[in-house]
């Protein structure tokens, strides 16, 4: 695959080898793209580094989204490296334990807010950020990811749940505001996969074999699955799809009794 030859992208969500948005770095990669990667903070950055050794030079740069010096130094950084970009991927969520194990009606107004913060709105300031290098490619793609937990409940996922709401509404507010400017903006809805994420979910476990037994393909997805997914639409083959919530889960969404 070459689709993404001579594009420039910024993926933001790496923590390990298991996370989705490594395995999206890597199909991005191998379909031809220049990439950007960041890491949240210093007790993260080695793992990083060492992952995108595997990448054709690659561009290492902190940030933590709840920062927006740090958010402002990070597109500076790409400006001056890439001189533009042309997709954006984000992978990021967090939830304090509390509010993934508490019953959803002991939400602290703290655990909210951060958790609509980190997961939701920084979608919002990131896709800020980036819109004047887009521009200045006469266009781009945008890529988040999402889970079925924000229109169904699942148990333990709670705020997330609520947050993940947020994040799919802002995709199709993005998509409206950018769209004019050639600007995608679209998330991917996958199945559970055993991540750094996943595990602070308690009973995660159980939602996996949930999936294998009911989702119409009898089975759970990987991370490449979503990753070929991501390719499509931050690529040209994706090029009339925006403002979209594409479900990568074995069909598992679709599934009642
Ligand atoms: N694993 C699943 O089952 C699943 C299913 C559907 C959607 N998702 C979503 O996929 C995305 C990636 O999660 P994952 O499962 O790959 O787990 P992961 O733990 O590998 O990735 C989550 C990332 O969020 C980053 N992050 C958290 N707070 C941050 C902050 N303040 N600043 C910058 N980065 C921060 C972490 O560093 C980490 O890289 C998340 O949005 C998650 O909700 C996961």
């Amino acid at each position: 695959m070459s689709d993404l030859a001579g594009k420039t992208g910024l993926i933001v969500g790496i923590a390990n080898k298991r996370s989705i948005a490594w395995a999206i770095a890597r199909a991005a990669s191998a379909a031809g793209a220049r990439l950007a990667v960041t890491y949240q903070g210093e007790r993260l950055e080695e793992n990083v580094r060492e992952l995108a050794g595997d990448l054709s030079n690659p561009l290492i740069l902190p940030c933590d989204v709840a920062d927006d010096r740090q958010i402002a130094a990070l597109f500076e950084g790409i400006d001056k490296e890439f001189g533009g970009l042309d997709f954006l991927v984000h992978g990021v969520a967090f939830a304090r334990p509390h509010e993934l194990s508490a019953p959803f009606v002991e939400t602290s107004r703290e655990g909210f807010a951060l958790a609509l913060d980190i997961s939701a709105f920084s979608l919002i300031a990131l896709s800020r950020a980036a819109l004047p290098l887009m521009e200045r490619r006469g266009g781009g793609s945008i890529l988040t990811l999402t889970y079925l937990g924000s229109e169904r409940v699942f148990q333990n996922y709670n705020v997330m749940g609520v947050a993940k709401a947020a994040l799919e509404a802002s995709v199709r507010y993005l998509a409206a505001d950018l769209g004019p400017k050639g600007i995608r903006v679209n998330a991917i809805s996958a199945g559970p996969i055993k991540t750094l994420a996943a595990a602070g979910i308690s009973g995660f476990s159980s939602i996996l074999q949930h999936y294998r037994d009911r989702a119409p393909l009898r089975r759970t997805v990987d991370a490449a699955e979503v990753a070929d997914a991501a390719v499509f639409l931050l690529g040209p083959s994706g090029r009339a799809v925006t403002a979209e919530v594409l479900m990568v889960d074995g069909g598992y969404h679709a599934t009642g009794m």
